[in-house]
């Protein structure tokens, strides 16, 4: 069987950190977001795995995932994106008419995914998805259960018929592509994977459904990325490769080679990459360093931190936070007591109201 991670969207919502990498590649315990999925599907036993991506993408994905895995993926370009079905169409001839597994990219999934495509192949259904129950269907596509049946699908209704959400992985053979031909564009401007699915069921395929057992999350936010963040440091194996010097350090924590804690207090959960050095600080659980990152004299915790960034005497309370690639946040030594901001396009700073 094969699999497919689509990738193509723009992930607007993740501006500004999605100026400079794809959503999929966000590391989530310093470890690129698509790289779950992809050991998910591996486990599987899904063997060949095609990643839609689009125009600009395909070697930033190409390069972030090369030291994950000794196998080859089959990029797909998706020119001009236009929705998950519009997606889709670029993927054909990469399936050739196999039954296939379809996960989008910016989803997170932990359950028995291997028994779910194991029905799927031993089924009659031209399609299966996977549904699971939300206080929020208005977020997502959503399908109508009566009789063990799907009876109507919709893609983010503005009241939801039910609270049964599609998440994001899907099991279809070849009519898919012809469904994702006939739909048209939704009000969005987008080929929606809602509306060909429902364009299969309302011209007599086989479609049917499993609820999810499991974990699901759509990490197409950023409290949804600092969430997942939470969830796999929960769960890290510890290690340490660098040194800790003079500190006290509590909880599982991973750190890398040549990374280094130095008098310093530390609660794990946390992972620390390649040659960061943290020095008089503290830091709180569920907090990802990246590599080449400089933490001194700050006071931190369920952050994300990108790659070689300087962190320097932060000592307020900045939770929940996301940094970007070699961001700076430092107190300044100055006569005048003000704030100083140097930010780019689509930067988000919220500060406490007095
Ligand atoms: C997409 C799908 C939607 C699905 C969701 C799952 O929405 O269109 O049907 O429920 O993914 O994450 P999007 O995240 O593109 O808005």
């Amino acid at each position: 069987m094969k699999g497919l991670i689509l990738c193509g969207g723009k992930g607007t919502r993740l501006y500004p950190i999605t100026y400079t990498i794809p959503k999929q590649l966000i590391p989530i315990g310093n470890k690129p977001l698509i790289v779950y999925t992809l050991e998910l599907l591996i486990d599987s036993g899904i063997d060949e795995i095609g990643i839609l991506v689009n125009e600009d993408n395909k070697l930033v994905f190409e390069r972030g995932l090369s030291k994950y895995f000794d196998k080859d993926f089959k990029y797909i370009i998706q020119y001009n994106p236009r929705g998950i079905a519009h997606g889709l169409t670029f993927c054909e001839e990469f399936i050739n008419g196999e039954r296939f597994v379809v996960v989008l990219g910016d989803n997170s999934f932990r359950f028995n995914l291997k028994d779910f495509v194991h029905e799927f192949k031993n089924s009659k259904l031209n399609s299966k998805i996977l549904l699971k129950e939300v206080d929020n269907p208005e977020r997502y596509g959503v399908a109508y259960i009566g009789n063990n049946k799907i009876i109507n699908l919709k893609e983010k209704p503005k009241i939801a018929f039910s609270n049964w959400a599609i998440t994001g992985l899907y099991a279809f053979d070849n009519t898919i592509f012809k469904a994702c031909k006939e739909i048209k564009a939704s009000k969005r401007g987008e080929y929606e994977i809602t509306d060909a699915i429902k364009w299969m069921l309302d011209n007599g395929y086989n479609v049917g459904y499993q609820i999810l057992e499991g974990k699901w999350r759509d990490v197409g936010r950023a409290e949804d990325v600092i969430e997942e963040n939470i969830d796999v440091l929960s769960s890290i194996d510890e290690y340490i490769k660098g040194e800790i010097v003079s500190s006290n350090v509590s909880g599982k924590i991973i750190l890398e080679e040549g990374a280094a804690i130095y008098n310093s207090t530390v609660r794990g959960p946390i992972v620390v990459g390649e040659n960061s050095i943290i020095k008089n600080s503290y830091i709180g659980p569920y907090t990802s360093i990246g590599r080449g990152v400089n933490i001194d004299r700050s006071n931190i915790e369920n952050y994300i931190i990108l790659d070689y960034c300087n962190i320097l005497g932060v000592g307020g309370p900045i939770d929940n936070s996301i940094i970007g690639e070699g961001s700076i946040i430092a107190m300044e030594k100055g006569i005048k007591k003000i704030n100083r901001l140097i930010v780019g396009k689509g930067s988000k700073i919220y500060l406490p109201s007095k």
